[in-house]
């Protein structure tokens, strides 16, 4: 058998450890290198003439470097034998400061009574990135799948109250026009003369409530129901909105029109004095959901609206970026703005900070989808007591292999 002379033996380890792919460093029980191959010089950016003899500490992140001297010595001292032989992932830092992973595989030998340790290290900044990427992609499909979820639990919720609440509904207005029969039935005969012991026993049934005043009170009562209803109808015909978004109605259609039409709708009620200025620029058609988008301005500008009390300034503005191919409508109300605290939820279903009964807190939820959906941005610029901008992008044509959000 082939026996190798010391020196050719040493040789021979020598050239092993400089061609090895994974950097490998030698150090004593002081910290200071020994050894240092080729691949470390190459990760670290440092020559082995400018690393051997000086601390390893160089490669070392500031904040474990006493953690690491105090390790090494205890190592020395023969303590923390399970870290030999072990493959752990730490920090280290290159010649340009730049921190990055390594994974370690230490090992420790002896030679004229001195301990010396080798780290045998491998950058792995790709493989961490590619783990990040991988982490990413899980949690995004963990959350459409906590989308789909939702929506299928909101479509659900919205179709089993959608069915009784059609019945108080229609029953409601059934029990409205009998009473309005039973009222005039008794009407009539309460402005007829009867006798002294009838008048007697019907004030008895009557409590002594007047017939004016119980009719009122009917009619009060019939309105507060019928309010009542309005408003879960419209949160069932919201999360039935917001479940099934599916763009079906997708047109070519003109941005500066459409805002004027929902201007139009919003400001006529004659109760409303909201001076709203237009500055359109010539936009190209944009290529979207008629019906979304009018939900998306109608939201939006019934904010701008209530914001300024119904009677400040809304100005309506509208761009073409030619680079990036987005329209921008911005809409800026000179209002009570919000708070960073309120800004934060805006798009949070359900949060309102309206008086009950006039606020869902779904508005900017549907608006947010719809945008998204669409592949465009909402972004929200607010001071409060200063009014609010609220900035809506979208592209003007859709991307061909673009999905609805929902699947
Ligand atoms: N232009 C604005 N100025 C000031 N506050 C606003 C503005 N737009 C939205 N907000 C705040 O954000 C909250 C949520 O708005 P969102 O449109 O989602 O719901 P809402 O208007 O309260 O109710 P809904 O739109 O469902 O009738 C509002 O209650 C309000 O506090
Ligand atoms: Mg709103």
């Amino acid at each position: 058998m082939y026996q190798m002379t010391h020196m050719a033996h040493d040789e021979h380890l020598l050239s092993i450890i400089e061609t090895a792919t994974d950097a490998i460093i030698s150090i004593d029980s002081k910290g200071t290198v020994v050894i240092w191959n080729k691949a470390a010089a190459e990760m670290f950016g440092v020559t082995a003439k400018e690393m051997i003899g000086h601390p390893v500490t160089m490669i070392i992140p500031e904040r474990f470097r006493g953690d690491h001297t105090k390790r090494i010595n205890e190592l020395s001292h023969g303590a923390l034998p399970n870290l030999i032989g072990k493959t752990i992932e730490i920090a280290a830092i290159r010649s340009d400061a730049q921190e990055f992973p390594i994974e370690l595989s230490l090992s420790m030998w002896k030679a004229k009574e001195e301990m010396f340790f080798t780290g045998i290290i491998r950058d792995i900044t790709m493989r961490k990135h590619a783990e990040a990427h991988i982490r990413e992609q899980e949690l995004m499909l963990i959350s459409m799948d906590r989308i789909a979820g939702i929506n299928s639990l909101a479509a659900g919720i919205a179709h089993e109250i959608n069915n009784p609440l059609s019945i108080i509904s229609g029953t409601v207005g059934n029990i409205n026009k009998l009473t309005a029969r039973l009222i005039r039935a008794v009407s009539f005969w309460a402005d007829k003369d009867i006798s002294d012991d009838l008048k007697t026993e019907y004030d008895m049934l009557t409590a002594g409530l007047s017939l004016e005043q119980t009719i009122n009170s009917l009619n009060l009562k019939f309105d507060t129901i019928k309010r009542a209803v309005s408003r879960i109808t419209n949160i069932v015909n919201s999360m039935k909105y917001i479940a099934n978004l599916n763009l079906s109605d997708v047109q070519y259609i003109d941005i500066n029109k459409r805002i004027d039409d929902i201007i139009n709708i919003l400001n006529i009620e004659g109760v409303r004095h909201v001076e709203f200025e237009r500055q359109y620029a010539e936009l190209p058609t944009v290529e979207c959901s008629v019906s979304d988008i009018n939900q998306c301005l109608l939201q939006v500008i019934t904010n701008a609206i209530d914001a300024v009390d119904q009677m400040g300034k809304v100005v309506v503005t509208t761009t073409f970026n030619k680079d990036d191919g987005y329209v921008w409508i911005d809409v800026r109300d000179y209002g009570k703005g919000m708070s960073d605290k309120v800004l934060q939820k805006v798009f949070h279903p359900f949060f309102t900070t309206k008086p009950v009964g006039s606020g869902t807190g779904i508005g900017l939820t549907i608006t947010e989808r719809i945008i998204k959906a669409h592949g465009g941005t909402i972004e929200i610029c607010s001071e409060e007591g200063r009014g609010t901008t609220v900035r809506m992008r979208l592209p003007v044509r859709q991307s061909p292999h673009y999905c609805p959000i929902d699947s």
